[in-house]
């Protein structure tokens, strides 16, 4: 049986364009429009996005805008922005949005406007980093603080993290910031090398407070503190929270004064904006902080008010649907050219996989086509020395996105060249290739010019902006998260809830009292038994 998806009049058509389109090369696209350059590019926002070398002509974009208007993605987008409850499947708003949202402006959440509500958060996490900053806030024996530990978990951990070393260059160079987000006691145990008890803080991030994860490093920690500080009472000088779970908190013995609240609108992957942000907030401050909060915004104004054809998310979301529902393609690599960026594509990949992972609609129907794509990627120059070579010769389409920035922040002359040179050329090559005339008049012998030759007709975007700032790391990250809305919208499927999640943590915490009591009988499938066996041995 076919779901709504394809039975829709623009699958069709596009079905059809892409038999057309299939064999069609980039490079005769450029030929025949020497203006596609230009003509596949937009200016927004800040951003310069050139799409034009993708595997596509006007025809197809206009058979993507169709779908995306025959599946409703703009109104989907206003009912998501005015926080209808758009995540079904946990009847909850969606409003992520509204944690950026300026002062003064209303959005309801049953009845409520909760953007007095945000404001008093962020206002609360600025006192607070400006007290860690200035060294107001002193520890348990009466020195100030100078590490910060964020112990959390997937959206809890990866925002964080990868907004710390995107604005590192912003952030407080007196003060020392560290992440820990694995059960795996190495990752706590590193953490915390050469740091004194008495001069450190804990962040413990977690939406819900009951993350197996999160609590055991908690716990880890708050064993680790008292260990050296001896009265529990230092607890609330060291420990604070980040969480929606205001009485597991208080369980655990930090002072309620010291919880930083979000709401259940706010899903993990999307809540580095939220208090979660908390650690980004100390190490940046908080003016860097709004500038970033900005930069989400005006992204979200974008998404929200522009045009199909003058929308960067909504193209973006439209070619990775292209690519994979139509050509096939598996995976969608990103590649930062700035160092800073280096743990871009982890977040991204929660941000991605975990909201479009999905093979049930939201009425119920498993899918009869593809949806999420799989994100990975690395900071260029370095994967050039690396994977690229699968991306260029290799047997699988990879459509890729560039990152850029016009300057560095680190003016090193000629790095900044270099590095562009590099990014700018990636994409050149992926969309041209080298024919095989082209390898011989190199004077290549006979036998090796098979293996030299480039296919091309590999589709990349570039996205360049001014200089990396808290600002444009806001935009770029909700730039990505409205793709993935427009992709989620398309394919009918609920890109807020992530109950695929659930299954491994249940049956985990099964295993567990297994490993730890040897005496305990097993019944699991002859593979599992056998690897706690092995284990118990
Ligand atoms: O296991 C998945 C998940 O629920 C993510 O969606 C979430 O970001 C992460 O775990 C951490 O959850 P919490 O913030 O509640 O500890």
């Amino acid at each position: 049986m076919s779901t709504t998806l394809t039975n829709t009049l623009a699958w069709k058509s596009l079905g059809k364009h892409f038999n057309e389109m299939k064999d069609v090369q980039m490079k005769s696209l450029f030929v025949e429009d020497g203006n596609r350059g230009n003509r596949f590019k937009l200016k927004e926002n800040g951003i310069y996005f050139d799409y034009s070398k993708h595997r596509i002509t006007d025809e197809t974009l206009t058979l993507l805008f169709n779908l995306a208007k025959e599946r409703g993605v703009e109104e989907r987008g206003n009912a998501m922005f005015l926080g209808e409850k758009i995540n079904t499947t946990e009847n909850r708003a969606v409003l992520h949005t509204a944690l950026r949202a300026p002062k003064g402006s209303t959005i309801l959440v049953d009845g409520r406007n909760i953007v007095p509500d945000v404001h008093a958060v962020l206002d609360k996490m600025a006192d607070f980093s400006n007290k860690i900053r200035s060294g107001e806030w002193k520890g348990f024996t009466g020195k100030r603080i100078k590490n910060i530990i964020n112990i959390g978990i997937g959206g809890s951990d990866l925002g964080p993290v990868m907004a710390y070393e995107a604005l590192k260059y912003f952030s407080a160079r007196n003060l020392v910031f560290r992440f820990v987000s694995n059960v795996d006691g190495s990752d706590f145990a590193e953490a915390v090398q050469g740091l004194d008890a008495d001069e450190t803080l804990f962040i413990i991030s977690s939406k819900t407070f009951t993350t197996l994860e999160t609590m055991a490093n908690a716990q880890t920690a708050r064993n680790w503190a008292l260990s050296y500080l001896k009265d529990p009472s230092a607890v609330a000088r060291h420990f604070v929270a980040v969480s929606t779970n205001e009485k597991e908190v208080t369980k655990f013995g930090i002072d309620p004064q010291n919880i930083f609240g979000f709401w259940d609108w706010v899903g993990g992957r999307y809540s580095m904006s939220a208090a979660i942000g908390l650690s980004t907030m100390i190490a940046i401050g908080s003016e860097h902080y709004h500038s970033m909060l900005k930069g989400l915004h005006e992204m979200d104004e974008h998404f929200r008010t522009a045009p199909f054809e003058k929308n960067i998310p909504v193209i973006m979301g439209l070619l990775g649907l292209w690519y994979n529902n139509f050509f096939g393609a598996q995976t969608q690599a990103v590649f930062p050219y700035d160092k800073y960026l280096h743990r871009f594509p982890a977040y991204l990949q929660q941000l991605t996989m975990e909201s479009n992972g999905k093979s049930v609609t939201l009425d119920g129907v498993t899918t009869d086509y593809q949806t999420g794509v799989v994100y990975w990627g690395e900071p260029g120059t370095n994967g050039q020395h690396s994977f690229y070579q699968l991306i260029h010769q290799g047997t699988k389409l990879i459509p890729t996105d560039f990152i850029g920035f016009k300057k560095s922040l680190n003016n090193l002359p000629p790095h900044q060249d270099y590095l562009i040179a590099n990014m700018i050329a990636q994409g050149e090559a992926l969309a041209f290739g080298k024919t095989a005339d082209e390898v011989r008049t190199e004077g290549v012998q006979e036998q090796l010019v098979a293996h030299k030759v480039f296919e091309g007709n590999r589709p990349s975007s570039t996205f360049f902006l001014d200089q990396m700032s808290p600002e444009n790391l806001g935009k770029l990250v909700a730039m990505y998260e409205h793709a993935v809305f427009v992709q989620g919208v398309i394919w009918g499927i609920n890109p807020y809830d992530q109950m695929g999640v659930e299954l491994g943590k249940v049956l985990a915490q099964n295993i567990i009292p297994e490993l730890q009591d040897t005496s305990k009988a097993i019944n699991h499938d002859s593979s599992t038994n056998a690897l706690i066996d092995f284990y118990r041995k």
